[in-house]
């Protein structure tokens, strides 16, 4: 992954940002040491986002699409009242055994509950109604769309979509690859979509802000 923000600016912010508890870089330190794919991680810059969105929106359900090992779910938890809850998705059970062994060494673990499965499918047996304070997408590229189009029903008037990578290291300008295509036309369908306030930010890989009319 390029940075889209210079480097040394990049440090600034994470450096300038609030800290996250100490479990969180246990986590950060746990995945880095031991999973290969650790670069998927939030890391603590976007989960310090995600956390303050869940907080401003004073959400009470949340809805994670890819939990890998946990950071950006226990980080959207922490903000959550003690009767909200925060369901994360994924198919793989190595990394949400891993997520699990956190959640439960967290006091904010009890109101994460884990779908293992396929996404797509554990949203369609969900109710088509407006349940969901906040739904955040960070798992398989190609199926942001169709995520998008079937969180939207289920999220409140006023609720919020956070997609991230949405800036795919910077490719949206030239796609070349098929995540990249996925994701260009993923941000086109937000900015053509009138049900829908879109921002996007340039934070770590990008992320797409899109709250529901
Ligand atoms: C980018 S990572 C999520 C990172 C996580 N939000 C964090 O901060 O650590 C994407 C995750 O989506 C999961 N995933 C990919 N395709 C999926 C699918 N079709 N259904 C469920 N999970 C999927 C992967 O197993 C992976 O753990």
């Amino acid at each position: 992954m390029i940075a889209i923000v210079n480097p040394e600016l990049d440090r600034y912010v994470h450096d300038h940002s609030e800290p996250p508890p100490a479990l969180l870089d246990e986590l950060r330190e746990f995945t880095l040491a031991h999973e290969p794919r650790a670069v998927m991680q939030v890391g603590r810059v976007e989960g310090s986002l995600l956390r303050m969105l869940v907080a401003l929106m004073q959400a009470r359900r949340v809805l994670e699409i890819g939990t890998f090992t946990g950071y950006s779910a226990l980080s959207m938890a922490e903000a959550l009242p003690p009767d909200g809850e925060l369901i994360t998705c994924d198919r793989d059970p190595e990394v949400v055994r891993i997520a699990r062994s956190f959640f439960d060494r967290s006091e904010h673990g009890g109101k994460i509950r884990i779908a293992l499965g396929d996404a797509l499918a554990t949203l369609r047996a969900m109710p088509a109604s407006p349940a969901f304070d906040l739904v955040f997408i960070d798992a398989d590229k190609e199926r942001y769309p169709a995520y998008y189009e079937e969180a939207l029903p289920r999220l409140r008037r006023g609720g919020l979509i956070v997609a991230d990578n949405t800036l795919w290291s910077g490719e949206v300008l030239a796609p070349e690859s098929a995540d990249g295509r996925a994701i260009a036309a993923f941000n086109d369908l937000v900015f053509r979509d009138p049900r829908v306030e879109k921002v996007m930010l340039t934070v770590r890989d990008g992320v797409t802000l899109a709250r529901k009319r």
